[in-house]
């Protein structure tokens, strides 16, 4: 059901890909790196900026818009696009992570989850048909289906049970979205599974079945080993599509995100470039530092002399240093630039890499870089 997604290019060693994914908002070129805006707002960054570092899809959540300000509010601006003045595409999540991870009191019901607000304690009923409601009012270009992230760890039978009831919401989710008009608009379905291979496979199968626009994996990075994480990945891939695109939710740091392109991913979303920048963490070609320390009091060096972006160009680590020591709002609007300036500019050397044929090599050299800063 795709034709939004096109191969450019295959690596020859690796499961990697560069492809092209069409939007009805425009044409992104994978493996791509989404910021996470998850009230309508790439948080200390303005929409025109991050469009300036190259950022072409940006990830916004149901769960958070829904209870604040309300999907008829975002409606009437004339959607989200409008609402929050991001004219590129916008993916946005089903509400299901969210549910599990910030709303107290949830009930796992077959028709829907049943939990308290996280803001003020109503209690509230989602359904994989009113997600997509919701998800229709903001006016994304990429939605994503109701589902059930399942926890680490998780008895076989529980998993099983669990994965059961992501498909029946795939299911249900895919018969609302074919009663619609959906605009150009497309729907992504979630593979579960747990870290079980054969749930995984049989997850991964089940939704191919019903045939999306794209394959998410879900339930990674919830506390399990690596290891894990990496093996669920495999046998999930393994199963679907190579025409469709495929994105790993939730993940990762740069490491984690070199690995999931090695193994067929094309899309990737995560907090860490602008949560750790708001907590005082930065990332560089040298690894990450904490700007707290003591270190950089009189370092008037840029953050990372291989980075180019505004604050790299401006301003000193001990000027940084002493704004976040200072409390000063500033330096949340300049870590997180030069963060995000990071993850994208990580991504697009992936992608050239797989476009000049070394993504292997490149691949090397990153952990030889690792090895030396180890040092
Ligand atoms: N974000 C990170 N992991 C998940 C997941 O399993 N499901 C959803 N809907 N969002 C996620
Ligand atoms: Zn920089």
């Amino acid at each position: 059901m795709s034709g939004n997604f096109r191969l450019l290019k295959e690596d020859s060693q690796t499961s990697a890909r560069l492809g092209l994914l069409t939007t009805r908002r425009g044409v992104v070129e994978t493996p791509v790196f989404m910021p996470v805006a998850t009230a309508g707002s790439v948080k200390a960054v303005p929409p025109e900026v991050v469009a300036g570092l190259s950022a072409r899809v940006i990830l916004a959540n149901t769960y958070h818009l829904w209870l604040r300000p309300g999907p008829e509010v975002i409606r009437r601006a004339g959607g989200l696009h409008r609402f929050m003045n991001w004219p590129r595409t916008i993916l946005t999540d089903s509400g299901g992570f969210q549910v599990f991870s910030l709303a107290p009191l949830r009930e796992i019901l077959e028709e829907g989850v049943r939990f308290r607000s996280h803001l003020d304690g109503a209690e509230l009923f989602l359904t994989p048909e009113e997600s997509l409601a919701i998800q229709e009012a903001l006016g994304s270009d990429i939605r994503m289906v109701l589902d059930v992230c399942i926890p680490y760890p998780c008895p076989r039978q529980e998993t099983q049970r669990l994965t059961d009831l992501t498909h029946a919401w795939a299911e249900r989710s895919l018969s609302w979205w074919k009663r619609q008009d959906p605009q150009g608009a497309l729907l992504f379905g979630i593979v579960q599974g747990g870290m079980f291979e054969d749930l995984r496979r049989a997850s991964a199968r089940t939704l191919v079945s019903l045939s999306f626009d794209g394959y998410a994996v879900g339930g990674l990075s919830v506390g399990e080993p690596k290891e894990l994480l990496f093996r669920m990945l495999e046998v999930s891939v393994a199963e679907l599509p190579a025409d469709c695109p495929r994105y790993l939710m939730g993940v990762g740091t740069p490491e984690d995100i070199l690995e999931a392109v090695a193994r067929g991913v094309d899309m990737f979303d995560c907090v860490l470039p602008t949560r750790n920048a708001r907590r005082g963490t930065v990332f560089t070609s040298q690894g990450s530092f904490h700007i707290r320390n003591a270190a950089y009091k009189e370092d008037f060096r840029p953050l990372d002399p291989a980075c180019s972006c505004y604050t790299c160009r401006h301003y000193s680590r001990a000027y940084l240093r002493h704004l976040f020591q200072a409390g000063e709002l500033l330096v949340y609007y300049l870590l997180t630039v030069h963060n995000l300036a990071f993850y994208l500019r990580f991504l697009r050397e992936i992608r050239k890499a797989l476009r000049e044929g070394r993504f292997s090599a490149f691949r090397q050299e990153f952990y030889a870089q690792k090895e030396e800063r180890a040092c």
